[in-house]
């Protein structure tokens, strides 16, 4: 559903770059449709953070480099980064 949405947004050419914030679901969506048109997606994953300095492992996401506490790193990755 949220990738039939995506698949109308007119992109500008293979120099275009996604930039997105929202449910993780959709920014799956969005890192793949991405993918299949080979340009870059940059993701906020901002997570409701429970404890705030690293020690709860709330925030955590997996990345093709390992897992990453949000709050004591970035909100954003390049889509291809992440694993879904
Ligand atoms: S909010 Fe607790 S580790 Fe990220």
């Amino acid at each position: 559903m949220v990738g039939g949405l995506l698949s109308h947004i007119p992109l500008l050419g293979t120099n275009s770059v996604m930039y997105a914030c929202g449910p993780q679901r959709m920014l799956e969506a969005v890192s793949e449709m991405a993918n299949q048109r080979g340009i870059e997606a940059y993701l906020s994953m901002e997570e409701v953070m429970a404890c705030g300095v690293g020690a709860c492992l709330g925030c955590v996401v997996k990345t093709v480099s390992g897992y990453e506490r949000r709050v004591q790193g970035r909100p954003i990755f390049n889509g291809n980064e992440i694993v879904w």
